[in-house]
C-alpha cells in the first residue's frame, strides 16, 4: 500500500472517529465538551494513533480493533498540548491553526478540558471495545504500560524538567532525556500497547526500540522547526524556545548537527524494524515525522 495514502486515509478515519465521540451538538453552550472538542478537531497530523495503527498492520491485525487505543493516545496528547500551551508553562496563543485554548476559552476551562482528556484517554482503554477483544490480563498490563508512560517518570517528569531547563545550558545526555520523556514515552506506548494486548513479544521488544528512536528524531525535528518552520503551516508560533530560553538540540548542538542526528535516529528506528514488508507502514511514518515541515 502506498504509504502517502495510507496517511491520508488514517487521518480522515481518526478524525471521523473523534466527530462521533464528539458531535457538534453536544458540545457547545460553554460545556467543557465543547473546549475538548474544539482543541481536538483544530487540527493535527494525528501521529501517534497513526502509529498506534501502523503498529497493528506490522502485527498483522486490521485497525478497527484498535480504534478506542488510537483514540486514548490523541487525547492524552491533546490534553498534554492544552496544558504545555498554558501561560503557566509555555505560555503559547496559538495551536494547530488556532489561538491556543487558554485563549479561547479562558485559562479554567482550558485546564478543565485537559484533565477530562486525560480522563477520557483511559476511559476509551479501559471501555468495553478494547475489553471485548482483548484478553483482560493483557489489556490490564497494556494501561498499566501507558499510565506509566505518562506519569510521573515519563511525560510528567519531562514537563518538569523541561521547564526547569529553561535558561540552563544542559549536557547532551540530559537534554536527551528531556525529549526522551516529554515526547518518546507516549510514542514508545503508542507502538508497544497493540504488541501488548496481542501477546507479540518478539514484536514487542523491536517496537520498543522504534518508538525510542522515533521520539528523539520526531522532538529534535520540532526543535528545529521551532527555529526555522513555517508558523502559518504549522498552526503554532515560532521562535518561542529561544525567547523562553528552553533547551533545545539547535542550541546545543547548531542546525546541521541536530539534522544529522535526527536523520540517525531514523535510520535507526528503521533498523530496528527489519526490512520485511510488514514493517512499511511503520517505515513510512519515520520518513513522514522525519521530513515534515509542520
Ligand atoms: C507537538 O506534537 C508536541 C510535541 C510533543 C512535539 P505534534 O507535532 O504531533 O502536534 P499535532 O498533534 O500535530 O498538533
Ligand atoms: C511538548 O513539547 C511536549 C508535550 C506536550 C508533552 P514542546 O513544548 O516542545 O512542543 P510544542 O513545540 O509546544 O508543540
Ligand atoms: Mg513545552
Ligand atoms: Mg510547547
Amino acid at each position: 500500500m502506498d504509504v502517502g495514502s495510507w496517511l491520508i486515509e488514517t487521518r480522515t478515519l481518526i478524525d471521523r472517529w473523534i466527530q462521533e465521540d464528539f458531535p457538534p451538538n453536544a458540545s457547545t453552550g460553554g460545556t467543557v465538551e465543547e473546549v475538548m472538542r474544539y482543541s481536538l478537531l483544530a487540527g493535527g497530523k494525528r501521529l501517534r494513533p497513526q502509529l498506534v495503527l501502523a503498529s497493528a498492520a506490522y502485527l498483522g491485525h486490521v485497525v478497527e480493533e484498535f480504534k478506542e487505543m488510537a483514540l486514548a493516545v490523541e487525547y492524552l496528547h491533546t490534553y498534554s498540548l492544552i496544558h504545555d500551551d498554558l501561560p503557566a508553562m509555555d505560555n503559547d496563543d496559538w495551536r494547530r491553526g488556532s489561538p491556543t485554548a487558554h485563549k479561547q476559552f479562558g485559562e479554567a476551562m482550558a485546564i478543565l478540558a485537559g484533565d477530562a482528556l486525560l480522563t477520557e484517554a483511559f476511559v476509551k482503554m479501559a471501555g468495553p471495545g478494547l475489553a471485548a477483544r482483548f484478553e483482560p490480563s493483557r489489556l490490564v498490563a497494556a494501561i498499566g504500560n501507558f499510565s506509566h508512560a505518562v506519569g510521573r517518570q515519563g511525560l510528567i517528569q519531562g514537563q518538569v524538567k523541561d521547564l526547569a531547563g529553561e535558561g540552563q545550558t544542559l549536557q547532551l545526555q540530559q537534554l536527551a532525556e528531556i525529549h526522551h520523556k516529554k515526547t518518546g514515552a507516549l510514542i514508545i506506548a503508542c507502538v508497544q500497547m497493540p504488541a501488548m494486548v496481542v501477546g507479540d513479544f518478539v514484536s514487542e521488544a523491536r517496537l520498543i526500540e522504534y518508538g525510542s528512536h522515533f521520539g528523539l528524531a520526531f522532538q529534535i525535528v520540532d526543535d528545529i522547526l521551532n527555529e526555522t518552520g513555517d508558523a502559518a503551516m504549522m498552526g503554532k508560533s515560532t521562535g518561542t524556545d529561544r525567547a523562553l530560553g528552553k533547551a533545545t538540540y539547535p542550541a546545543l548542538l547548531g542546525m546541521d548537527e541536530s539534522r544529522r542526528l535526527a536523520d540517525y535516529h531514523r535510520i535507526q528506528a528503521k533498523t530496528a524494524l527489519g526490512w520485511e514488508p510488514r514493517a512499511e507502514l511503520l517505515q513510512g511514518l519515520i520518513d513522514f515525522a522525519v521530513d515534515r515541515q509542520w
